[in-house]
């Protein structure tokens, strides 16, 4: 077990009716004026900012709006809160939504704090040395923002989608009511649980060996997802299992099924960025889209794990040969993504990228991770297009 440092700062109100708890924990963190920011019309239509609204009239909260978040938020609307927040002295930022208003809450508590421009943060500019504080009410079971350092931004000229991710933007409480999260369509659903699994294999799938206990919080998590995830393609209403989904969310996401690891590897999550970022796909989508062939693209460079995974997560049994075993499990894994409706290449994604698409988002990943990606087997941009390559079925995929 390697060295490590565990920070989970979050204060987490869970379960039916935690909403009515926005009031106290917003008073435990001194609030006087509130940034309310939201999305597209979910939170609306379900009465959700209704309810929040009230709330905050109710407690004497004094408050200002800005919805408008898109999946894959802008760095303009960003730029457009900073501004708002800073003319109307907002003191502490309530994102309601899902990881893409979260996000965008915390890039402009970056930009209130600092008195840099906040895209030199996603540039390799500059280091944030505070933030204005986060609060989330949870919608949606996904990217896990609500307890996590990272805050990942699009800027909108050239579809640069980027991560940053430092421990002062972990917001400061989280709502999580599971029956919020009931109104998500299916594929939305779907594209959550598909990010959850994949934030704790990206941790999973290391070079690590000894780590007893965090290898079974990870597996137990990774089952829990999939189980659960069937579960919810039949019964979108069930309580336990959104409950199951969402708490998975946060837990996923947090460092706890990190502990110990060499960090994770992250490349699949950085290829999907630039695919997000050139195409606006939902990120879970884009996920499952590339892992397969990243993963037999690299297993070989660690293929206990690739094998415990299939084993003890996917329920593969044993093979003749451990190279089997392994291609029986990222098989199995690829079979639950289209279970779940979620693609295992790039034209079921939707996009059918050209050559040219390739070689332009394998540049700009190779420019994010500095020609120096994942962990497993560190890819640099050649590996990185022929990953992309075959995701785009320009050619088969092979170890
Ligand atoms: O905008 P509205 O109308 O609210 O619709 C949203 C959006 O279209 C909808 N939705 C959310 N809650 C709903 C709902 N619809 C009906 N009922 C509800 N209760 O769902 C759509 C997706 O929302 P979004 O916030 O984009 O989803 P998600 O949480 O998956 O966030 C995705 C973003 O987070 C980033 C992704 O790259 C992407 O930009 N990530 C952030 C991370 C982090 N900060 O730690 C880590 C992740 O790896 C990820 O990269
Ligand atoms: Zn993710």
């Amino acid at each position: 077990m390697l060295n490590f440092t565990y920070y989970t700062p979050t204060k987490v109100a869970f379960g039916k009716g935690s909403v009515d708890r926005l009031g106290e924990l917003l008073k435990e963190q001194g609030a006087t004026k509130v940034l309310l920011h939201y999305g597209g019309g979910s939170a609306e239509r379900s009465g959700l900012l209704g309810r929040v609204r009230r709330i905050l009239d109710a407690e004497g909260i004094a408050y200002v709006e800005l919805g408008g978040v898109v999946p894959n938020p802008r760095l303009s609307l960003v730029y457009k809160g900073i501004e708002l927040c800073k003319a109307e002295g907002v003191d502490f930022l309530l994102a309601v939504g899902g990881g893409s208003v979260i996000d965008s809450a915390k890039a402009i508590g970056y930009g209130v704090a600092n008195d840099f421009d906040v895209w030199d943060i996603y540039d390799f500019k500059a280091k944030p040395t505070a933030c204005l504080p986060v609060g989330a009410i949870v919608t949606i079971a996904a990217a896990g923002s609500e307890m996590s350092n990272s805050a990942v931004i699009t800027k909108d000229e050239g579809g640069i989608k980027r991560g940053s991710n430092f421990d002062i933007s972990r917001p400061k409480f989280a709502i999580m009511d599971p029956e919020l999260t009931m109104t998500l369509p299916a594929y939305q659903t779907a594209c959550g649980c598909a990010d959850i699994l994949m934030h704790t294999m990206e941790r999973y799938l290391n070079h690590g060996d000894s780590m007893e206990l965090t290898d079974a919080l990870a597996e137990g998590l990774m089952r829990t997802v999939i189980r659960n995830a069937h579960i919810l393609m039949e019964q979108p209403d069930n309580y336990e299992a959104r409950a199951e989904i969402l708490w998975a969310s946060s837990l996923s996401h947090n460092g706890l099924t990190g502990c110990g690891t060499d960090g994770g590897d992250w490349a699949s999550h950085r290829l999907e960025h630039e695919i997000g970022g050139m195409f606006d796909v939902a990120h879970g989508a884009g996920l499952t889209a590339v892992w397969g062939s990243w993963a037999r693209y690299v297993y070989s460079y660690s293929p206990d794990r690739f094998e415990k995974l299939a084993v003890r997560v996917l329920g593969v049994e044993p093979r003749e040969s451990q190279e089997a075993t392994i291609l029986a499990g990222i098989e199995a894994m690829e079979d639950f993504y289209r279970s779940i409706g979620m693609p295992t290449n790039m034209h079921e994604l939707g996009i059918d990228p050209t050559p040219e698409q390739i070689g332009e988002l394998a540049e700009k990943c190779s420019i994010t991770a500095k020609d120096h990606l994942g962990t497993v087997r560190v890819l640099q941009k050649a590996d990185m297009e022929a990953i992309y390559r075959r995701a785009a079925g320009m050619e088969p995929n092979r170890q």
